[in-house]
Protein backbone atom coordinates (compact mmCIF):
# COMPACT_ATOMS: atom_id res chain seq x y z
CA UNK A 1 0.00 0.00 0.00
CA UNK A 2 0.94 3.45 -0.61
CA UNK A 3 0.45 6.86 0.23
CA UNK A 4 1.75 10.29 -0.54
CA UNK A 5 1.09 13.61 -0.42
CA UNK A 6 2.48 17.38 -1.94
CA UNK A 7 3.94 19.33 0.69
CA UNK A 8 2.94 22.77 0.18
CA UNK A 9 -0.55 21.80 -1.54
CA UNK A 10 -1.74 18.47 0.16
CA UNK A 11 -2.91 19.18 3.82
CA UNK A 12 -2.63 15.65 4.55
CA UNK A 13 -1.50 12.33 3.35
CA UNK A 14 -3.70 10.45 0.13
CA UNK A 15 -3.79 6.82 0.52
CA UNK A 16 -3.29 5.36 -3.12
CA UNK A 17 -3.53 1.74 -2.04
CA UNK A 18 -1.64 -0.35 -4.46
CA UNK A 19 -1.98 2.54 -7.09
CA UNK A 20 1.38 3.61 -7.90
CA UNK A 21 0.74 6.85 -9.89
CA UNK A 22 0.05 10.56 -8.38
CA UNK A 23 -2.02 13.08 -10.88
CA UNK A 24 -2.11 16.87 -9.68
CA UNK A 25 -3.42 19.24 -12.83
CA UNK A 26 -3.32 22.97 -11.00
CA UNK A 27 -0.33 22.98 -9.09
CA UNK A 28 0.63 26.63 -9.07
CA UNK A 29 3.51 27.62 -9.56
CA UNK A 30 6.00 27.66 -7.05
CA UNK A 31 8.28 25.05 -4.74
CA UNK A 32 6.96 21.65 -3.69
CA UNK A 33 8.25 18.64 -1.73
CA UNK A 34 6.68 14.77 -3.40
CA UNK A 35 6.22 12.33 -0.41
CA UNK A 36 5.79 8.65 -1.22
CA UNK A 37 5.43 6.06 1.74
CA UNK A 38 4.58 2.55 2.03
CA UNK A 39 3.57 -0.30 4.12
CA UNK A 40 4.06 -3.59 4.01
CA UNK A 41 1.58 -6.87 3.86
CA UNK A 42 1.75 -6.57 7.62
CA UNK A 43 0.57 -2.79 7.23
CA UNK A 44 3.64 -1.68 8.79
CA UNK A 45 4.47 1.73 6.92
CA UNK A 46 7.91 2.91 6.33
CA UNK A 47 7.41 6.64 7.27
CA UNK A 48 10.90 7.90 6.08
CA UNK A 49 9.29 7.06 2.47
CA UNK A 50 10.90 8.90 -0.23
CA UNK A 51 11.09 12.38 -1.44
CA UNK A 52 11.52 15.15 -4.51
CA UNK A 53 11.50 18.64 -5.03
CA UNK A 54 9.50 19.85 -7.45
CA UNK A 55 9.76 23.50 -8.82
CA UNK A 56 6.61 24.44 -11.05
CA UNK A 57 7.86 27.53 -12.95
CA UNK A 58 4.90 30.07 -14.03
CA UNK A 59 3.95 29.88 -17.48
CA UNK A 60 5.73 32.85 -19.00
CA UNK A 61 2.18 35.03 -18.97
CA UNK A 62 2.36 35.19 -14.80
CA UNK A 63 6.31 36.09 -14.71
CA UNK A 64 6.98 39.22 -13.01
CA UNK A 65 8.93 40.07 -16.11
CA UNK A 66 6.43 39.64 -18.77
CA UNK A 67 3.79 41.32 -16.03
CA UNK A 68 6.04 44.54 -16.20
CA UNK A 69 6.70 44.39 -20.05
CA UNK A 70 2.87 44.60 -21.00
CA UNK A 71 2.44 47.42 -18.56
CA UNK A 72 5.19 49.26 -20.37
CA UNK A 73 3.66 48.02 -23.89
CA UNK A 74 0.03 49.44 -22.21
CA UNK A 75 1.55 52.75 -21.45
CA UNK A 76 3.61 53.04 -24.84
CA UNK A 77 0.32 51.71 -26.72
CA UNK A 78 -1.99 54.14 -25.27
CA UNK A 79 1.09 57.00 -25.17
CA UNK A 80 1.10 56.43 -28.86
CA UNK A 81 -2.44 56.63 -29.61
CA UNK A 82 -2.31 59.75 -27.64
CA UNK A 83 0.83 61.24 -29.67
CA UNK A 84 -1.06 60.16 -33.07
CA UNK A 85 -4.34 62.03 -31.58
CA UNK A 86 -2.05 65.30 -30.78
CA UNK A 87 -0.59 64.52 -33.86
CA UNK A 88 -4.03 64.51 -36.31
CA UNK A 89 -5.20 67.46 -34.68
CA UNK A 90 -2.15 69.77 -35.41
CA UNK A 91 -2.38 68.55 -38.88
CA UNK A 92 -5.99 69.39 -38.76
CA UNK A 93 -5.45 72.81 -37.41
CA UNK A 94 -2.25 73.43 -39.95
CA UNK A 95 -4.69 73.01 -42.52
CA UNK A 96 -7.37 74.68 -41.54
CA UNK A 97 -4.94 77.56 -41.03
CA UNK A 98 -3.62 77.14 -43.81
CA UNK A 99 -7.31 77.14 -45.64
CA UNK A 100 -8.16 80.28 -43.94
CA UNK A 101 -4.96 82.07 -45.41
CA UNK A 102 -5.60 80.81 -48.87
CA UNK A 103 -9.17 82.57 -48.04
CA UNK A 104 -8.01 85.38 -47.01
CA UNK A 105 -5.82 85.78 -49.49
CA UNK A 106 -8.45 85.04 -51.98
CA UNK A 107 -10.27 87.85 -50.66
CA UNK A 108 -8.02 90.25 -50.87
CA UNK A 109 -7.12 89.14 -54.52
CA UNK A 110 -10.68 89.05 -55.63
CA UNK A 111 -10.84 93.07 -53.99
CA UNK A 112 -7.83 94.04 -56.25
CA UNK A 113 -9.62 92.54 -59.04
CA UNK A 114 -12.93 94.47 -57.98
CA UNK A 115 -11.28 97.81 -57.03
CA UNK A 116 -9.22 97.22 -60.65
CA UNK A 117 -12.64 96.74 -62.49
CA UNK A 118 -14.25 99.54 -61.14
CA UNK A 119 -11.02 101.67 -61.69
CA UNK A 120 -10.97 100.39 -65.08
CA UNK A 121 -13.93 99.72 -66.54
CA UNK A 122 -16.40 101.95 -64.55
CA UNK A 123 -14.61 104.82 -63.85
CA UNK A 124 -13.17 104.99 -67.45
CA UNK A 125 -16.82 105.34 -68.84
CA UNK A 126 -17.72 108.32 -66.73
CA UNK A 127 -14.87 109.62 -67.83
CA UNK A 128 -15.85 109.36 -71.25
CA UNK A 129 -19.41 110.08 -70.94
CA UNK A 130 -18.07 113.08 -68.73
CA UNK A 131 -15.86 114.18 -71.43
CA UNK A 132 -18.51 113.91 -74.48
CA UNK A 133 -21.40 115.97 -72.56
CA UNK A 134 -18.69 118.39 -71.95
CA UNK A 135 -17.83 118.39 -75.38
CA UNK A 136 -21.56 118.92 -76.26
CA UNK A 137 -21.71 121.43 -73.70
CA UNK A 138 -19.17 123.70 -75.17
CA UNK A 139 -21.12 123.21 -78.61
CA UNK A 140 -24.79 123.21 -77.70
CA UNK A 141 -25.47 125.33 -80.79
CA UNK A 142 -23.97 121.87 -83.29
CA UNK A 143 -27.07 119.58 -83.08
CA UNK A 144 -25.08 117.80 -84.85
CA UNK A 145 -22.18 116.92 -82.39
CA UNK A 146 -24.65 117.70 -79.31
CA UNK A 147 -26.80 114.84 -80.77
CA UNK A 148 -23.68 112.61 -82.05
CA UNK A 149 -21.79 112.76 -78.36
CA UNK A 150 -25.61 112.23 -76.57
CA UNK A 151 -25.95 108.62 -78.99
CA UNK A 152 -22.01 108.07 -77.48
CA UNK A 153 -22.59 108.24 -74.35
CA UNK A 154 -25.82 106.32 -74.28
CA UNK A 155 -23.88 103.64 -75.10
CA UNK A 156 -20.98 104.17 -72.62
CA UNK A 157 -23.64 103.91 -69.85
CA UNK A 158 -25.28 101.13 -71.18
CA UNK A 159 -21.80 99.43 -71.26
CA UNK A 160 -21.12 100.81 -67.65
CA UNK A 161 -24.16 99.19 -66.10
CA UNK A 162 -23.27 96.03 -67.27
CA UNK A 163 -19.86 96.03 -65.75
CA UNK A 164 -21.80 96.86 -62.56
CA UNK A 165 -24.06 94.79 -62.68
CA UNK A 166 -21.78 91.77 -63.09
CA UNK A 167 -19.01 93.43 -60.33
CA UNK A 168 -22.16 93.63 -57.95
CA UNK A 169 -22.95 90.20 -58.82
CA UNK A 170 -19.63 88.51 -58.13
CA UNK A 171 -19.20 90.58 -55.06
CA UNK A 172 -22.71 89.03 -53.86
CA UNK A 173 -25.07 86.75 -55.66
CA UNK A 174 -27.99 88.96 -55.02
CA UNK A 175 -30.18 86.69 -57.31
CA UNK A 176 -30.59 84.65 -54.48
CA UNK A 177 -32.77 87.15 -52.57
CA UNK A 178 -34.60 88.33 -55.73
CA UNK A 179 -35.21 84.94 -57.58
CA UNK A 180 -34.88 82.35 -54.99
CA UNK A 181 -32.29 79.66 -54.68
CA UNK A 182 -33.19 77.65 -56.87
CA UNK A 183 -34.10 80.47 -60.19
CA UNK A 184 -30.89 81.88 -59.28
CA UNK A 185 -29.06 78.83 -59.80
CA UNK A 186 -30.84 78.06 -62.94
CA UNK A 187 -29.57 81.67 -63.88
CA UNK A 188 -26.01 80.38 -63.06
CA UNK A 189 -26.46 77.97 -66.05
CA UNK A 190 -28.53 80.29 -68.79
CA UNK A 191 -25.50 82.63 -68.28
CA UNK A 192 -22.69 79.81 -69.31
CA UNK A 193 -25.45 78.43 -72.32
CA UNK A 194 -24.40 81.91 -73.95
CA UNK A 195 -20.71 81.51 -73.31
CA UNK A 196 -20.06 77.56 -73.87
CA UNK A 197 -20.40 75.12 -76.30
CA UNK A 198 -22.31 72.51 -74.17
CA UNK A 199 -25.71 70.87 -73.91
CA UNK A 200 -26.77 70.86 -70.33
CA UNK A 201 -29.09 68.77 -69.29
CA UNK A 202 -31.24 70.32 -65.96
CA UNK A 203 -33.64 68.91 -63.45
CA UNK A 204 -34.25 71.52 -60.07
CA UNK A 205 -36.76 70.94 -57.51
CA UNK A 206 -37.92 73.82 -55.25
CA UNK A 207 -35.60 74.34 -52.71
CA UNK A 208 -36.05 77.84 -51.82
CA UNK A 209 -36.36 79.34 -48.47
CA UNK A 210 -35.55 75.40 -46.81
CA UNK A 211 -32.16 76.59 -45.57
CA UNK A 212 -30.27 79.20 -43.94
CA UNK A 213 -29.64 82.30 -46.15
CA UNK A 214 -25.51 81.35 -45.61
CA UNK A 215 -26.11 78.00 -46.78
CA UNK A 216 -27.77 78.96 -50.09
CA UNK A 217 -24.77 81.12 -50.62
CA UNK A 218 -22.84 77.73 -50.27
CA UNK A 219 -24.94 75.82 -52.15
CA UNK A 220 -24.77 78.87 -54.95
CA UNK A 221 -20.99 79.08 -54.91
CA UNK A 222 -20.43 75.28 -55.13
CA UNK A 223 -22.20 74.96 -57.57
CA UNK A 224 -20.76 77.61 -59.32
CA UNK A 225 -17.06 75.95 -58.55
CA UNK A 226 -18.35 73.38 -60.00
CA UNK A 227 -19.84 74.56 -63.15
CA UNK A 228 -16.00 77.35 -63.65
CA UNK A 229 -14.55 73.75 -62.91
CA UNK A 230 -16.52 72.23 -66.06
CA UNK A 231 -16.07 75.21 -68.49
CA UNK A 232 -12.18 75.28 -67.66
CA UNK A 233 -11.32 71.54 -66.90
CA UNK A 234 -13.41 69.03 -68.40
CA UNK A 235 -13.63 69.82 -72.13
CA UNK A 236 -16.85 68.14 -71.58
CA UNK A 237 -20.07 68.01 -74.56
CA UNK A 238 -22.59 67.45 -72.19
CA UNK A 239 -23.52 68.13 -68.59
CA UNK A 240 -26.11 67.50 -66.01
CA UNK A 241 -27.61 68.77 -63.13
CA UNK A 242 -30.14 67.43 -60.45
CA UNK A 243 -31.00 69.14 -57.50
CA UNK A 244 -33.37 66.73 -55.67
CA UNK A 245 -35.40 67.75 -52.34
CA UNK A 246 -36.40 64.47 -50.48
CA UNK A 247 -37.63 64.71 -47.01
CA UNK A 248 -34.43 65.40 -44.50
CA UNK A 249 -32.11 65.87 -47.26
CA UNK A 250 -31.56 68.03 -50.76
CA UNK A 251 -28.98 65.63 -53.33
CA UNK A 252 -27.33 67.48 -56.04
CA UNK A 253 -25.82 65.80 -58.88
CA UNK A 254 -23.53 67.19 -61.35
CA UNK A 255 -22.17 65.20 -64.03
CA UNK A 256 -19.63 65.85 -67.06
CA UNK A 257 -18.64 63.42 -69.90
CA UNK A 258 -15.25 65.69 -70.05
CA UNK A 259 -11.26 64.66 -69.38
CA UNK A 260 -12.23 63.49 -65.44
CA UNK A 261 -9.02 63.52 -63.11
CA UNK A 262 -7.72 61.07 -61.01
CA UNK A 263 -7.85 62.11 -57.76
CA UNK A 264 -5.31 59.69 -56.16
CA UNK A 265 -2.90 61.61 -58.65
CA UNK A 266 -4.01 64.87 -58.25
CA UNK A 267 -4.07 64.97 -54.19
CA UNK A 268 0.00 62.67 -54.45
CA UNK A 269 0.87 65.17 -56.84
CA UNK A 270 -0.34 68.71 -55.55
CA UNK A 271 -0.54 67.49 -52.06
CA UNK A 272 -4.16 68.05 -52.02
CA UNK A 273 -6.95 69.22 -54.21
CA UNK A 274 -7.05 72.38 -55.57
CA UNK A 275 -8.40 75.25 -53.54
CA UNK A 276 -11.67 75.26 -55.56
CA UNK A 277 -12.47 71.65 -54.60
CA UNK A 278 -11.11 72.48 -51.24
CA UNK A 279 -13.50 74.85 -50.72
CA UNK A 280 -16.45 73.11 -51.34
CA UNK A 281 -15.12 70.69 -49.39
CA UNK A 282 -15.11 73.33 -46.49
CA UNK A 283 -18.47 74.58 -47.12
CA UNK A 284 -19.95 70.89 -47.63
CA UNK A 285 -18.43 70.60 -43.68
CA UNK A 286 -19.73 73.54 -42.30
CA UNK A 287 -23.35 72.87 -42.77
CA UNK A 288 -23.21 69.54 -42.23
CA UNK A 289 -23.45 67.65 -45.61
CA UNK A 290 -21.84 65.41 -47.47
CA UNK A 291 -19.81 65.43 -50.86
CA UNK A 292 -18.56 62.60 -52.78
CA UNK A 293 -16.31 63.18 -55.88
CA UNK A 294 -15.70 60.29 -58.97
CA UNK A 295 -14.17 61.11 -61.43
CA UNK A 296 -12.42 58.67 -64.19
CA UNK A 297 -9.56 59.78 -66.58
CA UNK A 298 -11.32 60.02 -70.36
CA UNK A 299 -14.54 59.39 -68.56
CA UNK A 300 -15.75 62.23 -66.79
CA UNK A 301 -16.51 63.55 -63.44
CA UNK A 302 -19.56 63.30 -61.22
CA UNK A 303 -19.96 65.01 -57.84
CA UNK A 304 -22.95 64.28 -55.20
CA UNK A 305 -23.43 66.71 -52.60
CA UNK A 306 -26.02 65.57 -49.24
CA UNK A 307 -27.20 68.33 -47.48
CA UNK A 308 -29.64 67.88 -44.38
CA UNK A 309 -32.15 70.56 -44.16
N1 LIG B 1 -15.01 68.59 -63.96
C1 LIG B 1 -13.68 68.37 -64.03
N2 LIG B 1 -13.14 67.72 -65.10
C2 LIG B 1 -11.81 67.49 -65.16
N3 LIG B 1 -10.92 67.86 -64.21
C3 LIG B 1 -11.38 68.52 -63.14
C4 LIG B 1 -12.77 68.80 -62.98
N4 LIG B 1 -12.94 69.43 -61.80
C5 LIG B 1 -11.72 69.53 -61.25
N5 LIG B 1 -10.77 68.98 -62.04
C6 LIG B 1 -9.32 68.84 -61.74
O1 LIG B 1 -9.16 69.05 -60.35
C7 LIG B 1 -8.23 70.09 -60.13
C8 LIG B 1 -8.60 70.85 -58.88
O2 LIG B 1 -9.76 71.62 -59.04
P1 LIG B 1 -9.98 72.88 -58.13
O3 LIG B 1 -9.79 72.44 -56.72
O4 LIG B 1 -11.28 73.51 -58.45
O5 LIG B 1 -8.77 73.83 -58.47
P2 LIG B 1 -8.57 74.76 -59.76
O6 LIG B 1 -9.88 74.81 -60.50
O7 LIG B 1 -8.18 76.08 -59.19
O8 LIG B 1 -7.46 74.11 -60.56
C9 LIG B 1 -8.25 70.90 -61.39
O9 LIG B 1 -7.03 71.57 -61.57
C10 LIG B 1 -8.47 69.85 -62.44
O10 LIG B 1 -7.26 69.22 -62.77
MG1 LIG C 1 -11.66 75.22 -59.65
Amino acid sequence: MYAYRMKGFDSGWINSGNRRFATYTNLDAGEYEFNVIGSNNDGIWNTTGKSIKINITPPFWKTKWFKSLSALSLIAASGSVYQNKINRLRKDRKAQEEFTKKLLETQENERKRIAGELHDSIGQDLLISKNKLLLSLNNPDDSEIVFKNINEVTDVITDALKNVREISYSIHPYQIERLGLSKAISSIIERLKGTADIKFTCSIDNIDKILLPESEISIYRIIQECMSNIIKHSGANEVILNINRGENFITILIGDDGIGFDKNKLISEKGKYGFGIQGMLERIRLIKGEMNIESVPGEGTTLNFKVPF
